[in-house]
């Protein structure tokens, strides 16, 4: 009896219940988030450098134009190939960004609106200025070809 009373009075005066099940719940995404992407990002080496190793196919011609505005407009973070660059971008050639778990509404969205950071710890990823739908579209294509020569479909 004396530790009921004890205990009421010891949680009134705390955080409420809910508040702190909102908290232990964030502390657990954070964790689970933490543990699942570990091995990628602990890769950090030299500013730059390529995070993944990407299998390009010979023949581009058909998506020219793609790589041509990836290079332009987001290769300074996403690396040359999408391959990603330390301390800059993700690689966008890896199963992350499989058509099945980001569309290519999501590309259209992360060029004109930017991005949380929410997968990795190169922080946001600002709008990408000026950029037209059409040139995303051919962006998208370039990417997705060289995800399928990578395995990643
Ligand atoms: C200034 C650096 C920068 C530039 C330029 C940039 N990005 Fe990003 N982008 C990032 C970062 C950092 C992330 C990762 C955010 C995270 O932690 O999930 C990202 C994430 C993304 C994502 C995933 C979005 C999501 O929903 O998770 C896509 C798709 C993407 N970028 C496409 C592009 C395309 C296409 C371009 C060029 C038109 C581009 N980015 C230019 C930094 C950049």
């Amino acid at each position: 009896m004396k530790f009921k009373v004890n205990s009421k009075a010891c949680c009134r005066k705390t955080i409420p219940m809910n508040k702190k099940l909102l908290v232990l719940g964030a502390l657990a995404c954070i964790t689970i988030a933490g543990i699942w992407f570990y091995p990628v990002t602990r890769e950090k080496t030299a500013t730059g450098t390529p995070m993944v190793k990407v299998n390009v196919p010979a023949d581009l011609a058909d998506v020219a134009e793609g790589k041509l505005a990836f290079d332009g407009n987001c290769a300074s973070c996403h690396g040359k190939n999408a391959s990603g660059s330390n301390g800059n971008g993700p690689p966008l050639i890896h199963k992350i960004y499989e058509p099945g778990h980001h569309g290519d509404m999501s590309f259209m969205l992360a060029a004109k609106n930017g991005t949380r950071a929410h997968h990795w710890k190169f922080g946001d990823m600002p709008p990408v200025e000026d950029i037209s739908d059409t040139k995303i579209k051919n962006i998208i294509a370039y990417v997705r070809k060289l995800q399928r020569a990578n395995g990643i479909n």
